[in-house]
């Protein structure tokens, strides 16, 4: 793992984009526009890509070839505790399915323990089988629903 430098940035924007998009409940994403909604989506996340409100930190394979990366941070919103979050994983395509999302989300539970936090947390959809299991199956649960009706 090294931390993120200025030339990764441009996979951490567009990776973050597509999961964000694929994330958007279909009914509101069908109503659209795929350029303005970056547009729009790319101002409210620029302080947590760019800001040091967060770390990016890269994984490498020995060939110093990028398989994805892990955006963490802290977060605390119910109580005074702050608690460390997950903000984003991402692995390469080609590498899914090697556990290297385990490796990741392994590595971030470590990051937030070395900083004294008591606990961890992340948002998933739940469209997001993929993702869950891997949060899951290393101890993350469900603690909080956010639920939407249509109204049309
Ligand atoms: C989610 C993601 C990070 C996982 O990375 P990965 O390297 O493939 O993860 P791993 O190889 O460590 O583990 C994948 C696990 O998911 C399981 N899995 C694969 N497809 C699945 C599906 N459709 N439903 C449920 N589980 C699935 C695999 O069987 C494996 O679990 P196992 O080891 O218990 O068998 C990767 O798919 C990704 O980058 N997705 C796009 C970005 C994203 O969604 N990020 C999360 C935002 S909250």
């Amino acid at each position: 793992m090294r931390p993120a430098h200025r030339k990764d940035y441009a996979v951490i924007w567009q990776a973050t984009l597509q999961t964000v998009w694929d994330d958007v409940p279909e009914d509101e994403r069908t109503r659209l526009d795929r350029r303005k909604w970056e547009s729009h989506f790319r101002k409210k996340i620029e302080p947590y890509i760019e800001g040091d409100r967060t770390e990016k930190w890269i994984a490498e394979n020995p060939d110093r070839e990028l398989l994805g990366y892990v955006i963490v941070g802290e977060s605390g919103f119910l109580t005074p505790e702050t608690h460390g979050f997950i903000y984003d994983i991402w692995v390469v395509p080609a590498h899914r399915g090697k556990g290297v999302g385990k490796f990741l989300v392994e590595w971030a539970v470590d990051w937030a323990r070395r900083r004294g936090h008591r606990k961890i947390k992340l948002e998933v959809s739940e469209m997001n089988a993929r993702a869950r299991h891997v949060y899951e199956s290393l101890g993350f649960h469900v603690e909080r629903r956010y639920m939407g009706k249509s109204l049309e």
